[in-house]
């Protein structure tokens, strides 16, 4: 058990606090069900880049899957090695694609035929072979909120199959790329097996009919996007996840890489925040807490739901909406929940925020980012200090 009360007497709030043992569980068991074949996880740091994070999963042989090349650096920082590195994203810029070349990372992910020349253009100013791979778009609905679904053709992610055939025929007679993965992402937060087995179909025939031309794929990446239990969501087994896509891969001698995220840090974070007061407007009542929407942004933008507790109150409970103190109407953590008579300064626990959690925070409102501990072992650290003032204004200048 975390005791809440002492790490926000400790290190006050609003505060994010990791449990490392439980991400330690949860990328072992993933691991395991891939146990069947060759594998790597790569974790997607986009999730939770603290270098904490980073590192700690670097040290259970975690891989990294970046999307900017900060996150590349954070990897490299944070002990992953190079060869466990991929880079994604729909829009790289020159300098990054050139710093990824010059790291020699695993593998670069493409999601364009411009983007391919334009890496083709910078391996060979660097006279060097560019490993890619090819994000394929399925055209599958995975079945998630529309804004963290990236598999259909009206997302802008990936290109379609005879684009991605055209790419590896071209990379493949090209000295400067050598089309070694094949990748493909649906969506986020998913909870149904079936679009995911479908995607992976889809994507092995491809590989097999590459093979066919004398295009070997060596890493056959699916993506990320394990949902995870937030309310009482059904979710995919690890075990059954693996299966499924073993089961599309006959014929096929690939290492598997899988990008997760959200499972692997998700439930391993919580958000501690205190009470400022209550007020009831017209018979609607309000519980103010000193976190906000730009500590923690997923229920104002996803209308995410996140459980909420009120550390050690019971009591006469009534359907109240946990607010934060930013000038906007968006700005809840939670809607219509039943919570018990609150008072100034007790403590508000909001669950399931290890994940694109602090990551999307900001400084909205000239608020200071909250800090980060994480629990080891029973032991808590800072591994991120609360902002100051100072911090917000030091890279502004008054011209006048
Ligand atoms: N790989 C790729 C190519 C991705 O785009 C993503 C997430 C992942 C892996 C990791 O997905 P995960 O395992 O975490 O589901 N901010 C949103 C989630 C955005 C996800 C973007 N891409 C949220 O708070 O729900």
């Amino acid at each position: 058990m975390i005791d809440f009360r002492a790490l926000a007497d400790k290190y006050d709030t609003p505060l994010y606090v990791y449990d490392f043992n439980h991400i330690t569980e949860q990328y072992q068991k993933l691991k395991k069900a891939f146990s069947g074949r060759k594998s790597l996880i790569s974790y997607a740091v986009k999730a939770n880049s603290n270098l904490s994070v980073v590192s700690h999963l670097a040290g259970l042989g975690s891989g990294a899957d970046c999307v900017s090349i900060g996150e590349v650096k954070r990897a490299l920082m944070a002990g992953i090695p190079k060869y466990q590195i991929i880079f994604s994203g729909v829009g790289k810029g020159d300098d990054e694609i050139e710093e990824a070349l010059e790291d020699d990372i695993l593998l670069l992910n493409l999601e364009s035929e411009a983007e391919m020349e334009r890496v083709e253009a910078i391996a060979a100013k660097l006279g060097k072979e560019a490993r890619i791979s090819i994000r394929v778009n399925p055209n599958i609905d995975p079945k998630t909120h529309p804004y963290i679904s990236t598999g259909l053709h009206e997302n802008k992610f990936g290109v379609d199959l005879e684009t991605a055939k055209r790419m590896y025929i071209y990379a493949n007679n090209s000295k400067h790329l050598d089309p070694v993965g094949i990748h493909f992402h649906i969506g986020s937060q998913l909870t149904e097996l079936e679009p995911i087995r479908e995607a992976s179909a889809i994507v092995a025939d491809l590989v097999r009919s590459l093979k066919a031309i004398k295009i070997e794929i060596k890493f056959f990446d699916v993506g990320g996007g394990l949902g995870i239990v937030y309310d009482n969501e059904t979710t995919i087994e690890p075990y059954e996840y693996a299966q499924a896509i073993f089961s599309t891969l006959y014929g096929l001698d690939v290492t598997i890489i899988c990008e997760p995220g959200r499972f692997m840090v998700g439930n391993c974070g919580y958000f501690l925040t205190r009470v400022l007061y209550e007020k009831v407007n017209e018979g609607k009542r309000f519980v103010i807490v000193d976190g906000a929407m730009n500590d923690l942004l997923r229920p104002s933008l996803y209308n995410a739901y996140h459980k909420v507790e009120v550390v050690g109150k019971a009591g006469d409970e009534s359907e109240a909406d946990i607010v934060g103190p930013v000038c906007e109407s968006g700005d809840f953590f939670a809607k219509n929940r039943l919570l018990p008579p609150t008072e100034h300064n007790d403590l508000v626990v909001v669950y399931s925020a290890g994940a694109y959690g602090f990551v999307m925070a900001s400084n909205y409102n000239t608020r200071p980012r909250p800090a980060e501990v994480a629990i080891v072992d029973g032991k808590d650290r800072c591994i991120r200090q609360r902002e100051t003032f100072e911090d917000l204004i030091k890279l502004e200048t008054m011209c006048l």
